[in-house]
């Protein structure tokens, strides 16, 4: 049975069961900051498990993407080094959200194994939580597995928990004994006992129960819940007869593909380690890449880059010196393009990336091992066999050396790393970076009260269709805290049964306006949603009190709304030009959609040109022009995608999804407000282009009144210039060029007059040429901009005084400078400028000095300049023995 087909059967079996097929969700969860990756299939399901969000069905089935790469699941460690673990592999799960619980999760499992799979059950062992007394039963009575065979485990191995906080509950796993063949030999290899490859978990049924908050509390979830999940690369490799996950047809392609590359045969063994990891690595690349992850140096970007980097190294390991990990893109295409056409639909693009990532890291890597080198050389000298932290970050920061490139590496030699230094390094950096950076914690903080909400309903959305409506309080939050009302001159949040405000969504900020009711009136600063739909209000009471239960009106400032509706439907068809200037790739990573200006961030490679950016900004304003209209419709996510609509990475769609229609021209799924016609624009203009990572572009823009404001400014600008040139304003960059050309003569000019003057300045200071026992000394104060200059002037002195000595000093800046210049002659004599510089520059509250026939000095105190000047008569008679 190959993979394909077994992910196929498995969700087939539960389809049958009265389960719907969930699509996976993306590799990056979706408004979920707890979360680096999608650890498992439940993330998609994390809100209906805590009660917060709502589906069609109570039961459901998936195959999931999964990457553990960082966080409380993370096997990159162990990736290569035993036969089962992965950074990126598939879950194929089943839940239940209130529906079934223990007994019939138990039943749906085994028959699963034993009839669909035919597996034989004496190889089958089963762990519980020891304090699960009825699961322990329940493997006996429904499935008829020996007690013998079931093992009690503590927390550790048998409570499952996604993260830090969130939904967990004891679990129970199937285990698949492979056979005393395969044991590890440890004298305690037995279940329970042994991590090695004889025992190979192929099933996890979780009895979600509890939610775990950042104290470690539990609180029972509102309804218990199924939750499980399966390896489908673990149970390929039993179905296929075969070892390891690395020799099933998911994974032995990109193995044979290396082999090629390396044109080394690939051995099951120790020396195999390399093969499997890029194998491994190759698919996590192409999966991330695909949900929208680009490498970079934060958060899930940069264990991209990381898990990119160390497939890379290990290439180096088997001798390919060239970029290679882009081409085993094909690979993984050709064996998961069909069940994930994601990552068909972008394979150019996914190697692009990688092999931009892989040139960039061969360029570092090379600089970066010298430098390790001589860190581990001095380290080594000094008997110290750490890396320092600041060490290691310097290799992150400037070589990009992830760190654990940098342990393994100095591991081979014997070397640690500081890791702690290294994270503190790291943190400062973070800190420099995050004080800019505010946008998560308004989400942070409305999950930390979105429980003590449970009581009440959520607020129905009226505002596509009206600007103004009525509604009740429901509830009024100060602080973190609930209260019955709010007063005059207090701020909190508002929560309505229903609100015309839109909530900061899909990049557009949220709505400004006012609330009143009897006696009182608020001002709407800021409007939020929490994720089970209710919309929170952020207000300050003006006038009044504001108590539950209380009948207001409620109004939008429609200047604003109007003006953010006019930037986000341009940003709709600026995304649109984007892919018809640049190509198909110019996806959206990133928007901001405010009243007074747009942001658009896009995957794009290159700088945009002049011309780029014209013609992007040309096609917009033409669709403004065609008065195109805005049409919105509702349907599936599923009807959507298949009429063409544009979809986002990391966004969250519900059963329903809206469409925003822009004519035929553009057609995306989004929940924001629009314009009815696209002429309501009035009048686009790109304001700035720049680049915000590797292969991301930035595009800021304005329209409307900003917009018109903008070229209001920019003529004012002209005609002043034009005024002031005092030519007609088309002829004012001609005028520009002529003065410009004209004041570069001039500059000329001056150049050469300076040389001449210079000139004269010689001829005058040769007047002033003193003599010193028979020796010609010339101490003089001149004038000149910078030490350089002062030196040029000393130069032209002594080329025409021939023998002598040259002392000059300057005043700048309320500094002095001082040159000293002998001829050969006299340092023959034992006249030395250097010696003669710093006790000349002492007086003058300096120091300096040089060599014999040269020497430059500086000092702090102007005042004493022509004293120090004239001490130099006496400094050389002295060397001269004269003195
Ligand atoms: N969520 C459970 C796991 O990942 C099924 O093991």
């Amino acid at each position: 049975m190959t993979g394909n087909e077994l992910r196929q059967k498995f969700l087939s079996f539960f389809a049958g069961k009265g389960h719907t097929i969930v699509p996976s969700s993306s590799l990056v969860p979706v408004d979920d900051p707890t979360l680096l990756f999608t650890n498992a299939g439940m993330v998609q399901f994390k809100d209906v498990f805590l009660g917060l969000d709502r589906r069609p069905y109570k039961r459901a089935t998936t195959a999931q993407k999964c990457v553990r790469a960082g966080g409380k699941h993370n096997d990159l460690d162990t990736v290569g080094r035993t036969a089962r673990h992965h950074t990126f592999f598939e879950m194929l799960g089943n839940f239940s959200f209130g529906d079934y619980f223990k007994r019939e999760a138990i039943a749906f499992a085994w028959e699963f194994l034993t009839r669909v799979l035919e597996l034989p059950p004496e190889r089958l062992w089963i762990t519980v939580f020891q304090e699960d007394a009825e699961a322990f039963q329940l493997w006996q009575e429904v499935a008829g597995v020996p007690a013998e065979r079931i093992v009690r485990m503590g927390e550790k191995d048998n409570f499952w928990a996604m993260g830090d906080t969130g939904p967990c509950g004891p679990c129970s796993e199937i285990i698949y004994d492979r056979g005393p063949e395969h044991a590890c030999g440890a004298p305690l290899c037995a279940l329970g006992a042994c991590d090695c490859d004889r025992w190979l978990e192929i099933w996890n049924l979780v009895f979600m129960q509890y939610e775990r908050d950042e104290a470690g509390n539990l609180t029972p979830l509102p309804r218990p819940s199924i939750d499980t999940g399966m390896g489908l690369e673990r149970m390929a490799s039993i179905l296929q007869g075969v070892d390891s996950n690395f020799d099933t047809d998911l994974l032995r392609p990109l193995i044979n593909a290396v082999e090629a590359l390396s044109g080394l045969p690939y051995d099951r063994g120790e020396a195999g380690f390399p093969f499997r990891v890029i194998a491994d690595h190759a698919r996590a690349c192409t999966f991330l890449i695909a949900d929208g992850v680009l490498p970079g140096n934060e958060g899930r970007n940069y264990v991209l880059r990381r898990i990119l980097r160390r497939a890379a190294r290990y290439g180096k390991a088997l001798g390919v010196e060239e970029p290679f990990l882009y081409r085993l893109v094909d690979t993984v295409v050709a064996i998961m393009g069909e069940a994930y056409p994601e990552v068909a639909e972008q394979k150019e693009y996914i190697a692009r990336v990688i092999r931009q990532e892989e040139e960039r890291f061969h360029e570092t890597l090379n600089e970066g091992m010298k430098v390790l080198n001589g860190i581990m050389e001095r380290a080594g000298k000094e008997g110290r066999y750490t890396i320092g932290g600041q060490e290691a970050f310097t290799l992150y920061d400037t070589y990009g050396f992830p760190l654990d490139l940098t342990e393994e590496i100095a591991g081979e030699k014997g070397f640690k790393v500081d890791r702690a230094g290294f994270e503190e390094a790291m943190a400062a950096q973070r800190e420099r970076a995050r004080a800019a950076r505010e946008d998560t914690r308004a989400y942070e903080f409305a999950l930390a009260f979105a429980g003590s909400l449970n009581d009440i309903s959520g607020t129905e959305f009226t505002g596509y269709e009206r600007l103004e409506d009525t509604g009740k309080v429901l509830a009024l939050v100060r602080g973190e805290e609930r209260v019955p009302c709010l007063n005059a001159g207090e701020s909190g949040y508002v929560i309505l049964d229903r609100s015309p405000f839109y909530p900061e969504g899909g990049g557009q900020v949220g709505d400004q306006g006012k609330i009143t009711w009897d006696g009182g009136e608020a001002q709407v600063k800021d409007t939020k949603r929490l994720p089970d739909g209710k919309i929170l209000h952020q207000v300050t009471i003006a006038r009044g009190k504001l108590a539950c239960d209380e009948e207001v009106e409620l109004k939008v400032d429609r200047e604003r709304r109007l003006a953010a509706a006019r930037n986000h439907t341009a940003t709709h068809l600026l995304h649109r030009a984007l892919k018809n200037v640049l190509g198909e790739h110019a996806n959206q990573a990133g928007s901001l959609v405010t009243p007074e200006r747009l942001r658009f961030d896009f995957t794009h490679f290159a700088p945009l040109t002049e011309e780029e950016l014209r013609a992007i900004e040309k096609e917009v304003n033409l669709k403004v022009l065609a008065n195109l209209p805005v049409t919105i419709l509702e349907t599936t996510l599923n009807e959507a995608k298949t009429m063409g609509a544009t979809a986002l990475f990391g966004e969250k769609y519900g059963e329903k999804v809206r469409v925003v229609k822009i004519g035929d021209y553009s057609m995306e799924l989004c929940g924001g407000t629009h314009l009815h016609f696209t002429s309501e624009v009035g009048f686009f203009r790109l304001t700035n282009e720049s680049s915000i990572g590797a292969g991301v572009r930035r595009l800021e823009a304005v329209t409307g009144t900003a917009a018109l404001d903008l070229v209001t400014r920019e003529y004012q600008e002209l005609t002043d210039i034009a005024a002031l040139l005092k030519v007609p304003t088309f002829q004012a960059s001609g005028r520009v060029r002529q003065v410009l050309e004209k004041s570069k003569e001039m500059e000329r000019e001056i150049n050469r007059l300076r040389d001449r003057l210079a000139a004269y300045t010689v001829t005058d200071l040769l007047k002033q040429v003193r003599e010193v026992a028979g020796v010609p000394v010339l101490p003089a104060r001149v004038e000149a901009a910078d030490a350089e200059a002062l030196r040029e002037l000393a130069d032209k002195v002594r080329d025409k005084m021939g023998s002598g000595v040259v002392v000059l000093g300057s005043q700048h800046d309320g500094r002095v400078n001082f040159v000293a210049m002998v001829s050969k002659d006299l340092v023959k004599r034992g006249v030395h400028a250097g010696n003669l510089l710093r006790e000349v520059a002492r007086i003058a509250a300096g120091g300096g000095g040089g060599r014999a026939d040269m020497a430059q000095a500086g000092g702090k105190d102007p005042s004493k300049l022509d004293q120090a000047l004239a001490y130099s008569l006496k400094v050389v008679a002295h060397q001269i023995g004269q003195g």
